[in-house]
């Protein structure tokens, strides 16, 4: 009530001396300060140039908040899970745009020598590739480059963004082709994605194979999506990313963390690059329910690590098994959460009788090198029984 005095007089107080939390003072609010290095020499002029959207919060978060337009009587529902009147995620109001909490607990998980600076919390790793290209690739001009077979998005968001594609295969053991990757590299090429561990391959690429590109003459960014690194022997590419600004690493909290519903991906990189992503980005894009269930899950990593030995025993057990079988030809070696499993003939058949039959696998018989092969993801171990 604006005619109360004392309610006026607490909002002026509010306003001349502002108590910031978390969301609005230890941010990195978007900033178009002058970029360097990678950033600057690569992202599109009118990126480097934009002047970022502001939110209310920017400047002052607590108070009496009448400055975004919310509807301060509160939420007409919660989360299933909580008691009527449990509205502690205080749901009528937009979430951080920041998600510093999130972003040091995660950077705390990882380790190495990054912070929340380094990281940039996206609506699934998919919205940061998404971003990558509006960011790096002139629509009509500049291209990407894969190395299928790999994961599909990459060339549905380039036909989306207007961006070329250059493609230079794995070998057919799904190894990098650094010399002729390098050999097909234009200036338009601004973006490099390598998949490790690769969808559908399940297999790592070794992090000595990510060095040697990030030291070549390529001047783009190079892209690590390592969605399954939590089921692979091989290191995480976040160690390198100190010592080379052109590695920039995806990473997810839908496959070893099980939580693809709450749609929480990460990029990890130098620091003028999360910047430009921040800038970009839609400003609320990762909500309130997601962050809570994230932070939940930093605080509660032995679980994560019960789950991901459960997932590697059943996928030994599942190897076996499906070894075993006369119309099995190859089960690939698995760095990840899946086999690869070529059948002698028939695949795509095979797949739709057992889809008939209730169990879905991915039928990949269409991709690069894997003719007659089947994508199965381990479940547990009643399921995959
Ligand atoms: C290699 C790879 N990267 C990224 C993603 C997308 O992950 P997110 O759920 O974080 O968008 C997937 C999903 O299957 C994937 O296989």
């Amino acid at each position: 009530d604006l005619h109360n005095f004392s309610h006026i007089k607490t909002l002026c107080t509010t306003a001349d001396t502002p108590k910031l939390d978390m969301c609005a003072a230890d941010s990195s609010p978007p900033s178009n300060k002058q970029k360097t290095g990678i950033a600057a020499s690569l992202a599109r002029p009118n990126i480097l140039a934009l002047h970022p959207y502001r939110c209310a919060r920017d400047d002052y978060s607590d108070g009496i908040l009448l400055d975004a337009n919310e509807n301060a009587i509160g939420p007409t529902s919660l989360p299933t899970n909580s008691l009527p009147n449990n509205n502690s995620l205080v749901l009528e109001r937009y979430p951080c745009p920041y998600q510093i909490p999130l972003k040091e607990l995660y950077a705390a998980h990882r380790g190495g020598n990054i912070g929340s600076k380094n990281i940039f919390v996206g609506v699934g790793s998919d919205e940061a590739i998404d971003l990558l290209m509006r960011i790096f690739c002139k629509p009509g001009e500049d291209a990407i480059m894969t190395t299928p077979p790999t994961y599909g998005m990459y060339k549905v968001c380039a036909n989306i963004n207007d961006v070329g594609i250059v493609e230079v295969p794995l070998t057919e053991e799904f190894d990098l082709r650094i010399t002729e990757m390098l050999d097909a590299v234009t200036d338009k090429v601004k973006l490099m994605f390598i998949c490790s561990p690769g969808n559908p391959t399940c297999k790592a690429i070794p992090i000595d194979d990510v060095k040697r590109l990030a030291e070549s003459p390529y001047k783009g960014l190079i892209v690590v999506d390592e969605a399954y690194v939590d089921f692979s022997t091989e290191e995480s590419a976040i160690k390198l990313i100190e010592t080379y600004p052109n590695i920039l690493v995806l990473q997810t909290l839908s496959k070893a963390f099980g939580l693809a519903g709450i749609r929480c991906g990460f990029a990890i990189g130098y620091d003028d690059i999360i910047q430009l992503m921040n800038n970009v980005k839609a400003p609320y894009n990762v909500n309130k329910l997601t962050s809570e269930v994230a932070i939940n899950a930093m605080k509660n990593i032995s679980t994560l690590e019960k789950n991901i030995k459960v997932l590697l025993d059943q996928r030994e057990v599942v190897a076996k098994e499906l070894k075993e079988m006369d119309f099995v030809v190859k089960v690939y070696p698995s760095d990840s959460n899946f086999l690869l499993v070529r059948l002698k003939k028939l695949s795509k058949d095979v797949y739709k009788h057992m889809a008939d039959n209730g169990i879905v696998v991915r039928y990949r018989g269409s991709e690069m090198h894997c003719k007659e092969c089947l994508r199965i993801t381990i479940g547990t171990e009643k399921e995959n029984r």
